[in-house]
């Protein structure tokens, strides 16, 4: 595959761009971040002419692919009635019914513009109903980079997360304050036995656990690559 257009792109990119990329996770594809400009259905192009199946579908949003004919003729008509609304409008409230309509474990839904922003949300919300500070989460998962959560994401060297049994949690980024460590528990990913043992001992303080369903990243080269959460078989949910 040719990636000669991209690597100009992303090249380009870092004159005006932070980072080259919209979003820093996007920064680690190789051999360069890829720069695509069309999708159709399952498929999306490269700025190079490579064909890809999208697998990522925008991270969730794309569910019925690129272009669906029913759904590009309801954003043109959306858009000759008005671009956006800085105020209430009816089709957020049709959304939000479909969505308690369909979803069985939503009662009410809250719009919000990204990922990070969504996490900020569950975890406010999660400490204003229980009244507790912590929220535990596992090393090696992404939820966002916001201070109070990009943490024991990937740290840069092994010597830096402790032991598999007790990870120490890290910073992700410079700039973060150290003080939002005092609100977070990390555990090491698959050992229910650990969870358990952790909630015994500090339950009255965690507010929330907070999880992908696979293990997606870490330094500990002896994991899998993607092992199921124990904490979402549906036995225990
Ligand atoms: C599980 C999870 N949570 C949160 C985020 C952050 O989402 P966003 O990039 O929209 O801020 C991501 C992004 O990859 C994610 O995979």
């Amino acid at each position: 595959m040719m990636f000669e257009r991209s690597q100009e792109l992303f090249e380009r990119a870092q004159n005006s761009l932070a980072g080259g990329v919209g979003a820093q996770v996007r920064s680690f594809s190789l051999p360069t971040p890829i720069y695509f400009e069309r999708g159709d259905g399952s498929k999306i192009y490269d700025v190079d002419g490579n064909e890809y199946i999208d697998y990522l579908l925008a991270y969730g949003p794309l569910i019925l692919g690129h272009c669906p004919g029913p759904v590009v003729e309801a954003v043109r008509a959306q858009i000759d009635a008005a671009t956006l609304f800085g105020a209430p409008h009816e089709t957020a409230i049709q959304l939000a019914e479909k969505l308690v309509e369909i979803v069985p474990c939503y009662d009410l839904v809250r719009f919000n513009n990204s990922g990070s922003e969504a996490v900020q949300a569950i975890q406010r919300l999660a400490r204003g109903f229980t009244g507790k500070p912590k929220i535990l989460k596992f090393e090696g998962h992404y939820h966002g980079w916001y201070d109070n959560i990009y943490i024991s994401h990937l740290p840069e060297a092994l010597s830096m997360i402790g032991l598999e049994n007790a990870p120490w949690p890290v910073l992700g980024t410079a700039g973060q304050p150290e003080s939002v460590l005092q609100d977070i528990v990390v555990l090491g990913w698959n050992d229910l036995e650990i969870v358990e043992k952790t909630l015994k001992a500090h339950g009255h303080e965690i507010a929330a656990i907070i999880t992908g369903t696979i293990w997606r990243s870490s330094r500990r080269r002896s994991k899998p690559m993607a092992t199921r959460s124990p904490l979402s078989s549906p036995s225990r949910s």
